[in-house]
């Protein structure tokens, strides 16, 4: 069975994929850390971001992989590198949009996603997984808060991984990073017609996972 959970930044997709994939006991796959590895690539190598070819060109000699262990938080690796930690770094955040936006690059990631999804039960969380990676996963989900709820999530989050950004750069980000993954030609960001919306903005974590599991069970 795949679960396809989309949604904006900030609105608690990956802490309930990873909760709602520890409770089925399935595979959990983070598709925006893939892009955020390959983006960490293009800064460590100094390729231009903004050039569609060269980026594609790097993904195509790059080997990303999620390693799944149900008892461990997810590994994410780069040309077998860890750098689960790394790509959680601001400037990362900034400039990962711009990478996910290109065609090719898609293409490869998708890919990837599609191969790791079909070895079996997976939870996969993204923008487009209900609306292309997945487009037949048997239960979607598209997961949203309010901007200002997603701000302070995000500026929390940061706070605690010990990152020096105020309230202002973390909401100048995500305003930047919704415009780009909803307005991008190729698979924007949207709500599948058959995914389940869920407003997460007064909600606890528990809250969500329980709405999640329950439509599956249902
Ligand atoms: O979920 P995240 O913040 O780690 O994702 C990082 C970026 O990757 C996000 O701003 C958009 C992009 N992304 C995407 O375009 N498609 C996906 N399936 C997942 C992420």
């Amino acid at each position: 069975m795949i679960i396809a959970i989309d949604g904006p930044a900030g609105a608690g997709k990956s802490t309930v994929a990873k909760l709602v994939a520890k409770s089925l006991n399935f595979l959990y796959i983070d598709t925006g850390a893939m892009y955020r590895a390959l983006t960490l690539k293009a800064l460590e190598e100094g390729v231009d971001i903004k050039d569609p070819q060269k980026v594609t060109e790097l993904a195509l000699h790059t080997e990303i992989s999620l390693l799944n262990d149900p008892q461990a938080p997810l590994k994410v690796l780069l040309d077998g590198r860890d750098v689960t930690s790394d790509i959680r770094q601001p400037r990362i955040t900034r400039f990962v949009s711009e990478v996910a936006k290109i065609k090719e690059v898609r293409k490869i990631m998708v890919e990837l996603q599609r191969k790791l999804g079909n070895r079996g039960n997976a939870v996969l969380d993204g923008r487009d997984i209900g609306t292309v990676v997945f487009p037949k996963a048997e239960k979607k989900f598209y997961i949203d808060a309010v901007f200002q709820e997603r701000v302070n999530r995000r500026y929390k989050e940061s706070a605690g991984l010990g990152q020096n950004l105020t309230a202002e750069d973390v909401s100048a980000d995500l305003a930047n990073r919704d415009k780009i993954d909803s307005g991008r030609a190729v698979a924007p960001l949207k709500q599948a017609e058959d995914a389940l919306y869920i407003d997460t903005t007064k909600l606890s974590i528990e809250e969500v996972v329980n709405k999640v599991l329950g439509f599956i069970n249902g």
